[in-house]
């Protein structure tokens, strides 16, 4: 019998605030994520998702609050523990002086504190890594000669291969085409079943949809949704499902008028 209780969350968020530029960006957030969880962040843009996740992981300081991960207090951001960490941004940009390959930015997924060089085994795990992101002909391009979406493709293989303990990526199927994004949901799938907990930014559930257990959704920096994944999509005040009929209640908000959206 596995007692649950006695297993810290790996993430656990208490009364969080973030301030920034000249008001609260986040209020009162309250989050525990349990080992093994794929939560999505949901919500308009603006709303403070990627806010939120890199306050998560220590990147945004907080105005108040405190947030563990792996049961250790990382709000004074010294202590994140960074080996355990996958995390690719929201934006990828790469400067012209970045020369290096993809397989070198990849395989610098493989270093940690205690690992300064890649293992023996590494430059196989490397390949694989960009094969699974549709870029094995790409390993020894630089990557500032890349497209966005291969370049984000790149950071995710670079993420993936630390096989890590939790896995945070900001909006992984916007700018990526069809392929890389099933290719993407069968990695993340893999990883979740090896025990990763993942925290993935989205505006669609989409190819995501059957690996996600848990729907966050923010509204102006605050948690106004959390439960199982909305069946349709997230909701947003005046647009509805185009079946929507009116007079019926959609995701919490009447539909009025024909065809939904007045
Ligand atoms: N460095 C900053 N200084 C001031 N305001 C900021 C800063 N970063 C973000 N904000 C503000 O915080 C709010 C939330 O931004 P955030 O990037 O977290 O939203 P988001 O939900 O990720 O949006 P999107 O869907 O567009 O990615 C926005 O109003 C934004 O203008
Ligand atoms: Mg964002």
């Amino acid at each position: 019998m596995s007692n649950h209780s006695a297993e810290p969350s790996v993430v656990r968020a208490e009364d969080v605030r973030v301030d920034l530029g000249t008001g609260p960006i986040l209020r009162g957030i309250d989050l525990q994520v349990p080992r093994g969880q794929a939560l999505a962040l949901l919500g308009a843009n603006g709303s403070g998702k990627t806010t939120l996740v890199k306050a998560l992981i220590g990147l945004t300081p907080l105005a108040s609050g405190r947030v563990e991960l792996f049961g250790t207090d990382v709000s004074a951001r010294r202590s994140v523990p960074w080996p355990r960490i996958g995390y690719v941004p929201q934006r990828v940009s790469s400067s012209p002086s970045m020369s290096a390959t993809a397989e070198e930015v990849v395989a610098s997924g493989l270093l940690t504190n205690r690992r300064l060089r890649p293992g023996p085994g590494s430059r196989r795990q490397v390949r694989d890594a960009l094969a699974e992101m549709g870029l094995a002909e790409r390993a020894r391009d630089s990557v500032h000669l890349f497209s966005g979406g291969q370049q984000q493709r790149v950071l995710i293989a670079r993420a993936l291969i630390r096989q890590p303990d939790l896995l945070v990526i900001d909006e992984p199927l916007s700018g990526i085409d069809q392929a890389s994004k099933t290719a993407l949901a069968a990695s993340l799938r893999r990883l979740h079943r090896a025990g990763t907990t993942i925290i993935v930014v989205l505006h669609e559930l989409a190819e995501l949809r059957p690996l996600i257990g848990r729907a966050v959704t923010l509204a102006q920096g605050q948690v106004v949704q959390d439960g199982p994944p909305p069946v349709h999509q997230p909701a947003e005040p005046g647009h509805h499902h185009p079946d929507a009929l009116p007079g019926t209640v959609f995701n919490g908000y009447p539909v009025h008028g024909p065809g939904g959206r007045r």
